[in-house]
């Protein structure tokens, strides 16, 4: 059985003492989701080590948003794998279309990444997803397709024992557009089948694949009932403790 996960991605939200206040929100709670869901949550850098501290001993599980793509050294601004660990993280969330967007995040640098990840013992969320354009030119196949093919097509079945995959199609983040339960569980089968094609049918079978954009409360319980969904990465509704814990309830 795959694991079932929800996962909260903070963004650029909170001070440090928000996060904090938030986080102990989220843990009080916690016991009443279902035992069987992986709860996470993904903070800015600043949070973490605090964060690790407040979750210590609870289910809930520590992930940062980015990591650098390189070991150390001389990278002004940039966050290593092994300082992440350091501060108690378990996870990092890569590839989210944001920093694809908005710091030229490509492929090639999300293989580096998520490889120095998995050495240091990081479990990562890797986002992919199709924007408006390339889903009314139908290219939303192609395009998921493409970035499974160009970042996890580098790794070993063991390796993707560590790796989440999260479809976020970029015009449903944010923007109260969500997919429609069909929609996304079009796409999250069709992710199986070409992870299946690549590694077998029972490492496709083994993956946990999440839908994020625009996944609240209302709409959780539908996304989640889809044979090929297996949780989701939220944004704007995990800032709010009982919202993200409803939409974790939902299963
Ligand atoms: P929203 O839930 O705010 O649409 O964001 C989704 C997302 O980008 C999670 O990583």
């Amino acid at each position: 059985m795959r694991k079932k996960i929800v996962a909260g991605n903070w963004k650029m939200n909170t001070t440090c003492q928000e996060g904090m206040e938030l986080a102990k929100a989220v843990v009080a709670k916690a016991g009443e989701v279902p035992a069987n869901v992986g709860l996470i949550v993904a903070a800015p850098f600043t949070h973490l080590c605090c964060l690790s501290e407040v979750l210590e001993g609870t289910r809930v599980e520590l992930s940062a948003q980015n990591c650098a793509d390189h070991a150390s050294g001389a990278y002004t601004g940039e966050v290593s794998v092994s300082m992440l660990k350091s501060v108690g993280c378990q996870w990092t969330i890569l590839g989210h279309s944001e920093r694809r967007q908005y710091y030229g995040e490509t492929d090639e640098k999300l293989v580096v990444k998520t490889k120095l990840a998995l050495e240091a013992g990081l479990g990562v969320i890797l986002c992919v997803g199709e924007n408006l354009d390339e889903r009314e030119a139908g290219k939303h196949f192609d395009i998921c397709k493409t970035q499974i093919e160009n970042v996890l097509f580098n790794f070993t079945a063991e390796e993707l024992k560590s790796i989440v995959i999260a479809y976020e199609p970029v015009w449903a983040i944010g923007t109260g557009k969500t997919a429609t339960a069909a929609q996304a569980e079009e796409i999250h089968a069709f992710i199986r089948k070409v992870l299946a094609d690549k590694f077998g049918a029972q490492v496709a079978d083994d993956m946990t694949i999440l839908y994020g954009g625009s996944c609240k409360p209302s709409n959780a319980a539908e996304l989640f009932a889809q044979p090929d969904i297996d949780g989701g990465l939220i944004g704007g509704a995990s800032l709010k403790a009982d919202d993200f814990l409803a939409i974790a309830k939902a299963y």
